[in-house]
């Protein structure tokens, strides 16, 4: 098989894809870490592109997780069964390579990223889909009820790491994993929530939407 390290290799490259930068770049000529909030996710796209580039960017960026934890640990271990324990910890060890290349991608020199919500997504949606769609649904509740997507995205993050020990059987490195990616995540918007406490934060959805 293919060995681990050039696998780890591909889905950390396949993280650092910066779709949001590229998408920036191509349709209107912006760096998008300079304009809005200066992230490189799916929220700032939306800010600045408009909904049908943040859509892409939002399923291409779930993509770049979603892709190599389901087809690399086959390549790696041999087996295609997540049940067995040599697929499992290689895909573990592939989506957290790629939500890695999402935050610090190697494309843009680690200059800016993005804050892992979309990749963890299609991570996590690979591994665990029932807690994914647990939390999928916590992230629509909230993004829809308050407006603000950092919110939804630090609840989001918290649910998944809540509800993974209950749909992944006793799978330790799993649980542990969804904990501290979901740690990660929250912490990645820590500018975000200075914003919401101070009510400064803009809001993405509902009628009173302000701009950055
Ligand atoms: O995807 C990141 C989102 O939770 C917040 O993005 O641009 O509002 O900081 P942004």
């Amino acid at each position: 098989g293919m060995p681990g390290w050039v696998a780890l290799l591909i889905a950390y490259l396949s993280g650092s894809i910066p779709t949001a930068y590229l998408a920036g770049r191509l349709l209107k000529g912006v760096d998008l870490r300079t304009v809005g909030s200066g992230n490189l996710g799916a929220t700032n796209v939306y800010r600045n592109l408009g909904a049908v580039p943040a859509v892409i960017v939002l399923l291409i960026d779930a993509a770049k997780g979603y892709l190599p934890v389901l087809l690399l640990p086959h390549r790696v271990a041999g087996v295609w069964a997540f049940e067995r324990q040599e697929y499992t910890l290689w895909a573990i060890a592939f989506g957290v390579a790629a939500i890695f290349g999402h935050l610090k991608p190697i494309f843009l020199l680690w200059k800016g990223g993005g804050k892992g919500v979309a990749t963890a997504a299609g991570v996590f949606g690979a591994l665990v889909p029932a807690a994914l769609g647990v939390a999928l649904i916590a992230f629509i509740v909230v993004a829809a009820g308050s407006g603000y997507v950092s919110l939804a995205s630090i609840v989001a993050a918290l649910t998944l790491a809540i509800a993974t020990p209950m749909f992944a059987a006793g799978n330790v490195p799993l649980i542990v994993t969804a904990a501290v990616v979901g740690v990660a995540v929250v912490a990645m918007h820590g500018k975000n929530i200075q914003r919401l406490r101070a009510g400064t934060e803009p809001k993405t959805f509902g009628k009173k939407k302000e701009v950055v």
